[in-house]
């Protein structure tokens, strides 16, 4: 049975994601600004981190290679490809890192300024290509959708470690 989704389509679900995460690195900036403890900035980056990981993923396993195959700009794909694997290389960093540590404040707002100009990108040039293909991006909201929920309950290898696993 097809499960109802709450988006419109396959972008929609996708840009709910962006202006998610961007409303978790205004907090954290916002943190940042009043010298809040370290405390309070480790969970807003955590989430920042797990958030943008599941984003990423069901982008490359889902509607990047669908986005490749119906509009066939590969370079385009492949320079978002690798403005992922550079997110995900300063999300690990991050992961690394505790939130009182030197650098960690500086090291989240540079992702968060690199996501922004991803996201600018995303929604001026894959997505508006996207939206003018034959793709049934509706049909592609629900299999986002559901694969977003599927790793979102799946525990993090790292986090697990971090953290007492509770039963
Ligand atoms: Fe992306
Ligand atoms: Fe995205």
């Amino acid at each position: 049975m097809t499960q109802a989704v709450a988006y419109e389509d396959a972008v929609d679900l996708l840009d709910a994601d962006h202006k998610g995460v961007k409303a978790l690195f205004i907090k954290f900036n916002a943190l940042c600004d009043d010298d809040a403890p370290a405390e309070e900035k480790q969970p807003v980056a955590d989430k920042i981190c797990k958030e943008l990981t599941v984003h990423a993923q069901i982008e490359e396993e889902i509607f990047y290679p669908a986005v490749r195959a119906a509009v066939g700009d590969d370079a385009l794909m492949d320079e978002a490809l690798q403005e992922h694997a550079d997110a995900k290389a300063a999300i690990a960093d991050i992961q690394g890192m505790s939130a009182g540590d030197k650098g960690f404040d500086d090291k989240v707002k540079a992702l968060g300024k690199a996501i922004d100009e991803h996201v600018l990108e995303e929604r001026e040039q894959i997505f508006l290509q996207a939206r003018l293909s034959a793709l049934d991006l509706r049909g592609m909201a629900v299999a986002l959708f559901e694969r977003k929920k599927q790793l979102q309950g799946a525990r993090p290898a790292a986090a697990a470690k971090k953290k007492k696993v509770a039963a």
